[in-house]
């Protein structure tokens, strides 16, 4: 088993020797995905190898507290993989792919049935089944959960079986830039930065998967971890990947707002899942002006957008967020069913949720675009890339069920690693393009030869208020312009982006590397909302107020020749049988 060493040995900066390690199947990413992913191709006999910038068990996944969707029909037993189905194709505004929503809703269920066989202590009913909550715009209560923490549980329980297995990891490695085998074809190798020492690594594969998750720190408030900085979108776009519908990001309704230290921060949908009641300063309980049927269980997207009309209407709170309410639950109910909320606002706002209302207001949540996948496989465009989680597309469409993200990744992560073990059995191991890694090793220790320059914590800042700013839940041609602009000058900027020091835990040379890949992320979403011209789910044009009836359409973007192209295709069609599933509210 490969073990990463500490080292303290100081690196010269523009030392460009690498160490090597060759692996059939490289997961890139260690959340949810990234690891059920490499259980998959492990246990299909594939020499796989994690690699991870932070530690492992650390993922964003943990911040998906309130469940995991599938149809178990524990609660509700009415509910099925169909009904699921159709949930996930509507509230997805019909631009999701029915292929890869048919296999989630039929796979979710092993999925969890399997996660409880690998040890994840999941809350039980009276009758001692799986217990299943009600969650926004899901037909029945179908989300299991572990409390309010299911997605640390999720963690916690596949960290445990990549240990059992002995499946060998690397934390603390960021990856750079993905090779190919010197024709421009099969992907072949990615540079790599082992942060504690500094040194370069070359980690060749046959295939690789990207399980890198979302970006929401791109933007100012956000329910996202630092480590959310959309690595896998910029690695699968520099190889000439297509991405897909990457305008498509999700304000998850309510996220705290004061202190300003966690702004932003996470207020499960399980609170309004088990009773909460959402008010604005004026007492009124504004959902039943938007969804009177659903009410605080609507879809995120128009709860959001709800949220943020009161609030812009000036019927907001001073701090400018709208109350949460689930004291009438009363205290014993708060604490089993959401103990961390209870614990997060006690702690951080000195709010007593079993007695007082919280303050809330939207964060980035999610990013329902990403890189384009084969349904079944989840093999990308270019040879030897596979995606899987948040940085893949297609399931979703144009919002995402909450819930759904735990399934996906469970469902989809197999679903990669067993695909690229299998491509892996056949294939020797490709070269890699000489020329390529030498430019890509300059590129990578260029920041440390800039005097004068500029500071990527700076830029970061720069970067996520122009985003917050001009690509909100509201956007409009002049506003999505005005960010372009802004990005072009940040840009501008981030050519002379510089590090300082040492090469061992540094930041500096970590963040200037990273502002480049947000700024390209950031392009792409951007000029992709100015592509889709109407409104349809998390996406809300001003401007194009309705949806257009010309038909439904996928936006792809990809990199041609140096320049950013792109492409709007139709959504693929539907066959009957599975048409005949879907129920319209
Ligand atoms: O609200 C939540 O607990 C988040 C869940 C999700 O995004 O799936």
């Amino acid at each position: 088993m490969w073990t990463t060493k500490a080292t303290t040995a100081r690196v010269d900066p523009s030392e460009r020797t690498f160490d090597e390690r060759v692996c059939d199947v490289l997961v890139i990413g260690a959340g949810g995905a990234g690891m059920r992913a490499a259980i998959g191709a492990f246990d299909k006999g594939a020499k796989t190898l994690i690699v991870c910038k932070t530690l492992l068990g650390k993922a964003h996944t943990v911040m998906a507290e309130g469940g995991i969707a599938a149809a178990l029909g524990d609660v509700d037993p009415e509910d099925s993989w169909e009904v699921h189905f159709s949930d996930t194709i509507v509230e997805g505004q019909h631009i999701g792919n029915w292929h890869m929503a048919e296999i989630f809703a039929k796979e979710a269920i092993d999925r969890v049935y399997e996660l409880e066989q690998y040890g994840a202590l999941f809350d039980r009913t009276k009758e001692g089944k799986i217990s299943q909550r009600a969650f926004g715009a899901h037909t029945y209560r179908r989300l299991c959960h572990i409390g309010d923490r299911t997605g640390l549980e999720l963690i916690r329980t596949l960290e445990d079986q990549v240990v059992k297995r002995g499946i060998p990891f690397m934390d603390e490695v960021a990856i750079t830039g993905i090779l190919k085998d010197g024709k421009g074809g099969r992907a072949s190798a990615a540079l790599g930065i082992d942060i504690k020492s500094g040194k370069l690594i070359l980690f060749r594969f046959k295939a690789v998967i990207l399980a890198t998750g979302g970006f929401g720190r791109i933007y100012e408030v956000t329910s996202n971890s630092y480590e959310s900085t959309g690595d896998g979108i910029a690695l699968a776009y520099k190889a000439g990947a297509e991405l897909a519908d990457m305008e498509m990001i999700q304000f998850h309704p309510t996220g705290m707002i004061y202190p300003a230290g966690v702004r932003g921060l996470l207020v499960t949908e399980g609170v309004r899942g088990d009773g909460g009641i959402l008010t604005n300063a004026l007492g009124e309980r504004f959902m039943s002006k938007y969804d009177a049927k659903r009410m605080e269980l609507s879809a995120r997207d128009v709860v959001a957008r709800a949220i943020y009309s009161e609030i812009t209407a000036g019927r907001g709170t001073k701090n400018g967020a709208v109350y949460l309410d689930i004291s009438h639950k009363g205290a014993d109910y708060i604490k089993q069913r959401l103990p961390s909320m209870y614990y997060q606002f006690l702690e951080f706002a000195g709010v007593d949720i079993t007695k007082q209302k919280m303050e809330v207001a939207p964060t980035v949540h999610y990013q329902m675009g990403g890189v384009k996948v084969d349904p079944e496989s989840c093999r990308t465009s270019v040879n030897g890339i596979y995606a899987a989680g948040e940085v893949a597309s297609g399931l979703h469409g144009a919002n995402r069920l909450g819930g759904n993200s735990l399934s996906d990744i469970l469902v989809f992560g197999r679903r990669a690693g067993e695909a690229a073990a299998a491509e892996a059995a056949g294939v020797g191991l490709p070269e890699y393009g000489k020329r390529e890694l030498d430019q890509e090793i300059t590129r990578v220790l260029s920041p440390f030869a800039v005097k004068d320059g500029a500071n990527p914590f700076h830029l970061k800042e720069e970067i996520a208020k122009n985003m917050w700013a001009h690509v909100g839940i509201v956007r409009n041609e002049k506003d999505l312009k005005a960010g372009l602009e802004e990005l072009g000058r940040i840009r501008e900027e981030a050519s002379k982006v510089m590090a300082v020091g040492d090469r061992a835990y540094n930041q500096s040379w970590l963040d200037s590397l990273q502002v480049r890949d947000m700024i390209l992320d950031c392009e792409v979403v951007i000029r992709s909302a100015l592509e889709r011209k109407e409104s349809r789910g998390a996406h809300t044009r001003s401007d194009y107020p309705g949806k257009d009836d010309k038909g439904l359409v996928n936006i792809i973007t990809v990199e041609r020749g140096g320049k950013m192209e792109h492409e709007i295709v139709p959504v693929p069609k539907m066959p009957p049988n599975l048409q005949a599933l879907i129920k319209e509210e």
